[in-house]
């Protein structure tokens, strides 16, 4: 058996790769190989630590479930969800240019984090999802069009968020789908509902990743949002938030989420007359975005 010396055992992995090896797979895991190699060697690994660090993914993967996903959550307290997205952005961004009569550049992607259900109910525009729920009520409204500022018809807009107090439904025990529908757009490309403002949250920091951000000295928050994925046949899908201009925690989001262009005034309203016929006992707010889809 040949033995390898400490210097050559990187090498000695890679060569065991074979030539049927699929050759996008090859690159990746050749550059986990080398990675994971040279950040032994760089911090001195002691055996004692790797052992923590596997137990640590252990918990990660033992801490998921169907409403829960601890390895989604590590990969975005580490930024690594975002850095995926902003890469994506780029090759969107640089796509949509080539195209030199495209006129607006198409709206910028953000995390989707752990908290996204399918099949939210299909309701009218205008509905009201924020009935009952703890929070400040909030009218949301604009346009979906394409990178050339043509009105799209018939777009989905799939929304989330957590309440007025920052909890998502899947957060609670037992708790059916709330704060969360699909919209389509109309023939003039526009969406409108009601819901709530969002308020700012701590990610789910009492499991392993909880540890981690604590042990890194950081705060578990993310500012208020709400979740939106925009999408239509012929469309680069688009998942992506609106952030309140007020929020706490703009510029210290526990998953880097926060792109400038998301933030958004939210109007404060009087109670009174409000959008859709409603008149308002209580203070109520309005936010206005338009997206824009690259083409597919
Ligand atoms: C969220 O926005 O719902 C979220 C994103 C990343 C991690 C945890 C929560
Ligand atoms: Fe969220």
């Amino acid at each position: 058996m040949t033995q390898h010396q400490t210097a050559d055992i990187t090498q000695a992995v890679l060569d065991r790769l074979t030539p049927e090896t699929d050759p996008r797979f090859r690159e990746i895991i050749t550059a986990v190989v080398k990675h994971v190699h040279a950040l032994v060697r760089e911090v001195d690994l002691q055996p004692g630590e790797w052992m923590q660090a596997i137990q640590f993914l252990t918990r990660v993967g033992q801490t998921c479930d169907d409403k829960r996903q601890e390895f989604i959550l590590l990969s975005d307290t580490l930024g690594i969800s975002m850095l995926v997205v902003q890469m994506e952005q780029a090759r969107r961004s640089a796509q949509a240019l080539k195209d030199k009569s495209a006129s607006v550049k198409p709206t910028e992607a953000t995390v989707q984090g752990p908290f996204y259900w399918q099949g939210a109910p299909a309701l009218p525009l205008g509905s009201d999802i924020g009935q009952g729920m703890p929070g400040e009520p909030a009218y949301y409204s604009g346009r979906v069009t394409d990178t050339h500022g043509q009105a799209l018809a018939n777009v989905c807009v799939d929304v989330w968020s957590g309440d007025g107090e920052g909890i998502y439904d899947m957060q609670m025990q037992d708790a059916g789908m709330r704060l969360r529908a699909r919209f389509h757009t109309d023939a003039q490309g526009r969406y409108d509902f009601w819901s709530i403002k969002p308020f700012y949250y701590p990610v789910p920091a009492d499991g392993p990743v909880g540890d981690m951000l604590r042990a890194m000295g950081r705060h578990p928050n993310r500012p208020g949002h709400i979740h939106m994925m925009v999408y239509r046949d012929g469309y680069v899908p688009l998942t992506t938030h609106l952030f309140p201009a007020d929020s706490p925690y703009l510029d210290s989001d526990a998953v880097f989420g926060v792109r400038d262009s998301l933030v958004v005034p939210f109007e404060k309203h009087a109670p009174g007359a409000a959008p859709r016929g409603k008149t308002m006992d209580q203070t109520w707010h309005s936010a206005s975005y338009d997206f824009a889809l690259a083409p597919a």
